[in-house]
C-alpha cells in the first residue's frame, strides 16, 4: 500500500487495513495531540503501569512541523483510528543524514495503553512497512528495548531480524536499560541497485 492509498483512506474500512473497525490512514495535523497522548504515556509510565516520571512533553509544534516534512519526503506518518479516535500511530525518519543512508529508514511504533495486545501493532507495521518499500527504501531500522517483548515479538513475526545489541545506552526508572536493532529489507533489498529517490 503507498502513501496515496493510506491518504485515500480517509476513514472507511477498506484496502485489508482494518479490523474490528480499526482503520490505518495517513495522519492529520489534528491527530498530533492524540499521539503526543501516546507517546507520553509509555515515556512516563515504561511498561509498569505503577510507575510515574515526570517527562516533558515535546513540543506539539514542532511535531506537527516534522510531520510535514516527513510527507514531503515520501515517509509515511500514519495512524490507528477507531470511530475517531487515534489508538495508535507509526511513522519511519531518514535512518542518517548523509547521503548514502538514504535508501534505510527507521521507524517507532506506539499503541494507546487501553488497546494494546489487541491487533493494533499487527495493522500498523506492516501498512508501514509497504508504504516505505512503495516509497523506495530497502532497509528499515528498529532500536527496541531489550526487554520489550511484545515489541520484539511483533517485529519478528513481520521480519524484523536482530542486527545488534546495544549495552546500557538507555537510562530509564533509575536503571541502564539495553536496546536491539532490527532490521528487514524492503522491495528488492541489495539484490538491485536503488531507484533513484
Ligand atoms: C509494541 C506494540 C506497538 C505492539 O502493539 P499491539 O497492538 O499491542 O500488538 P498486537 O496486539 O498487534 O500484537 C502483535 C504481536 O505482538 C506480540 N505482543 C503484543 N502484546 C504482547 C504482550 N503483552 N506480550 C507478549 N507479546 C505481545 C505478540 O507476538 C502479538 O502477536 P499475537 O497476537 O499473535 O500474540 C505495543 O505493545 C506498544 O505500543 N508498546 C508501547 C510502545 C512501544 O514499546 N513501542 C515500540 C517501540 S520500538
Amino acid at each position: 500500500m503507498t502513501l496515496q492509498d493510506l491518504e485515500n483512506n480517509g476513514g472507511s474500512e477498506n484496502n485489508g487495513v482494518s479490523a474490528r473497525g480499526v482503520v490505518v490512514r495517513a495522519s492529520r495535523d489534528s491527530d498530533v495531540g492524540a499521539m503526543l497522548a501516546i507517546y507520553l504515556h509509555h515515556i512516563r509510565h515504561g511498561v509498569d503501569p505503577s510507575q510515574h516520571h515526570d517527562i516533558e512533553p515535546p513540543d506539539v509544534d514542532d511535531i506537527k512541523r516534522r510531520r510535514k516534512n516527513m510527507q514531503k519526503n515520501k515517509l509515511p506518518h500514519i495512524v490507528a483510528d477507531l470511530a475517531g479516535l487515534v489508538v495508535g500511530y507509526a511513522y519511519a525518519v531518514p535512518f542518517r543524514k548523509r547521503p548514502a543512508y538514504r535508501h534505510v529508514v527507521k521507524h517507532s511504533v506506539y499503541v494507546h495503553h487501553e488497546h494494546l495486545h489487541s491487533g493494533i501493532g499487527r495493522l500498523l507495521l506492516p501498512a508501514l512497512i509497504d508504504a516505505c518499500a512503495a516509497s523506495g527504501y530497502r532497509q528499515m531500522i528498529g532500536y527496541i528495548d531489550a526487554g520489550n517483548r511484545p515489541s520484539i515479538q511483533l517485529h519478528e513475526s513481520f521480519g524484523f531480524r536482530q542486527v545488534g545489541y546495544l549495552p546500557s545506552i538507555g537510562f530509564r526508572f533509575g536503571q541502564w536499560t539495553d536496546s536491539l536493532m532490527m532490521q528487514r529489507s524492503l522491495g528488492l533489498g541489495d539484490t538491485a541497485p536503488p531507484d533513484a529517490l
